[in-house]
């Protein structure tokens, strides 16, 4: 039976897509047998990030029309065969999926995986009920400033009403950036921990690579940074149970802080 998890936030644009995806990717590589479901319907982009969105030929929207059933919908990805996609329909409005369906979607998959990971809407409608409705447990993307914060508080808040007990529920800091943190302009992960008072499974320096390796279609776990990469494999085996200290997530950070100081250091020469 597999794990299922959500990835969700109270702001958009904080990295659901880009955690779901370099996750799944990660798992997959560790031999797990994964599935990813883009439940962000209308948008749609877990695909173009997986570099999968030429090969979808069915979506979440036929599986619940019951034209497919949903094992006939995934796309295998390329070069991580263990790796499957569900994907969005961009043509669906989220009033056409219930959280019922999505119940049972994921049912109907989980005993063929070890992880399911569900992309979820950002905030608090329907899309995001939908998300959440089939997961046991949740991981909830917030970047260290003030507004995402205070959105995936009250996203948590939510999340406890819906049943989710405290020890199912997990942030990732993402986009962290060691130098604004040291120099005091940006919230530590310590301020980040006590105001959300959950555990943080994960904290993802931000990185152009991810966003260069996430414009090639090609995740940056695949693609990129090694600094990065070695995150996601942490943020993986604390997932699977081992003790991963976040110190490491630290150390890799300020390293990544330093690549980018250098290269743009380097640019300036150049240019
Ligand atoms: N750690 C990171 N470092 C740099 N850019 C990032 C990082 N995580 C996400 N991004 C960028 O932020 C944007 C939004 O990310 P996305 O995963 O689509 O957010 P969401 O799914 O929450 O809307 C994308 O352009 C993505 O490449
Ligand atoms: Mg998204």
């Amino acid at each position: 039976m597999a794990k299922v998890f959500v990835v969700t936030s109270g702001k958009g644009g904080v990295g659901k897509t880009t955690i779901t995806a370099n996750l799944g990717c990660t798992l997959a590589k560790f031999g797990e047998k994964v599935c990813v479901i883009d439940a962000d319907i209308g948008l749609k982009n877990l695909d173009v990030v997986l570099g999968l969105e030429n090969r979808v030929v069915y979506t979440l929207l036929d599986v619940v029309n019951g034209r497919v059933n949903a094992h006939e919908a995934l796309v295998r990805h390329k070069q991580l065969r263990n790796l499957y996609l569900l994907a969005a329909s961009q043509i669906a409005t989220k009033e056409m999926i219930s959280p019922e369906d999505m119940k049972a979607i994921v049912k109907e998959l989980y005993p063929k995986f070890d992880y399911v990971l569900i992309d979820s809407p950002a905030g608090i409608e329907r899309g995001f009920r939908n998300a959440v409705a089939s997961a046991d447990s949740v991981l909830i993307v917030t970047t260290p400033e003030v507004p995402a914060i205070s959105d995936a508080d009250r996203v948590i808040g939510l999340l406890e009403n819906f049943g989710f007990a405290e020890k199912s529920m997990k942030v990732v800091l993402n986009r962290f950036k060691v130098k604004m943190v040291k120099a005091g302009d940006m919230l530590t992960r310590e301020d980040v921990q006590s105001t959300l008072a959950l555990e943080i499974i994960g904290v993802v320096p931000d990185s152009e690579d991810v966003i260069i390796a996430t414009n090639k279609g090609l995740p940056v776990v695949l693609n990129g940074s090694v600094d990065v990469s070695k995150v996601f494999e942490n943020i993986a085996r604390r997932l699977k149970g081992e003790e991963v200290s976040i110190d490491e997530d630290l150390f890799r950070s300020s390293k990544t802080g330093i690549m980018a100081l250098i290269k743009k250091l380097l640019g300036k020469k150049r240019g």
